[in-house]
């Protein structure tokens, strides 16, 4: 790392709210030790992975979607997803907000450009991960999306997960943690908790867009980072 890039991270370690970075033991024992459950399980909906399954068959399996309400509300375009199909590590947030609905990509406005940040923190690139919503239209005026247009969407969100297969999942929000978890529990109570889901650990924390409203939780996510990079970790082959 360049002396200009270790700058660049601090800076954002800073902004992040947090005093110091190190890669001594004492930090990763603590990160190495569950944050603050266990990995619970979640009942699931399990869907059948098929043998053609590709994201592009997915893709083309919405087409021009008409499913809900949505296509009528002013949307642009479908947000599918984006990055490395062979993603160990998948963020899930809520819909396409004005940006994403004029380009077509998740998480490119001011809460994506945190959220690149943030993986970049953990020193990967937005080309090593996915990134895709529950949602794949934008809701109008950004509101919260409602349960039919869940019910006709997230099927494609899990056929996404299925296929990439992640080793972690980061829910970004409590829409999205909601969501995938069946529950009802505020965010607060979920973030930084680790949760059984498909083949993976589901991790919940603050939606970046919170954080933009909510600096001082910065230092929140940064912990759940911390502990995510672990959980890759792990997963690797040894
Ligand atoms: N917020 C989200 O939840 N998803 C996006 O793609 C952009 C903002």
């Amino acid at each position: 790392m360049s002396r200009e890039q270790l700058a660049e991270h601090l800076a954002f370690f800073r902004e992040l709210g947090v005093a110091g970075v190190s890669r001594e033991a004492s930090w990763k024992a603590r990160a190495e030790q569950p944050a603050q459950s266990a990995v619970v399980p979640v009942r699931e909906v399990v869907s059948e992975r098929r043998a053609d399954e590709s994201l592009d068959q997915i893709r083309a399996d919405i087409g021009d979607c008409t499913r809900c309400k949505l296509h009528t509300l002013g949307r642009t375009q479908i947000v599918f997803g984006v990055g490395n199909p062979q993603a160990e590590l998948m963020f899930v947030g809520e819909a396409p907000g004005a940006d994403e609905d004029e380009q077509g990509v998740p998480f490119i406005g001011r809460a994506g450009q945190l959220l690149t940040k943030i993986i970049e923190a953990i020193e990967l690139t937005r080309d090593d991960v996915y990134i895709a919503n529950v949602i794949k239209c934008r809701p109008p005026q950004n509101r919260n999306p409602e349960p039919d247009e869940v019910a006709q969407c997230e099927p494609f969100l899990f056929r996404q997960i299925d296929l990439i297969r992640p080793k972690v999942i980061v829910a970004l929000g409590k829409f999205a943690a909601q969501c995938l978890l069946r529950t009802t529990e505020p965010i607060t109570k979920l973030r930084g908790r680790e949760f059984a889901y498909r083949d993976a650990v589901l991790m919940p924390t603050y939606h970046p867009a919170y954080l933009l409203r909510n600096p001082s939780a910065k230092r929140e996510v940064w912990e759940d980072m911390k502990r995510v990079r672990v959980l890759l970790e792990q997963a690797r082959p040894s």
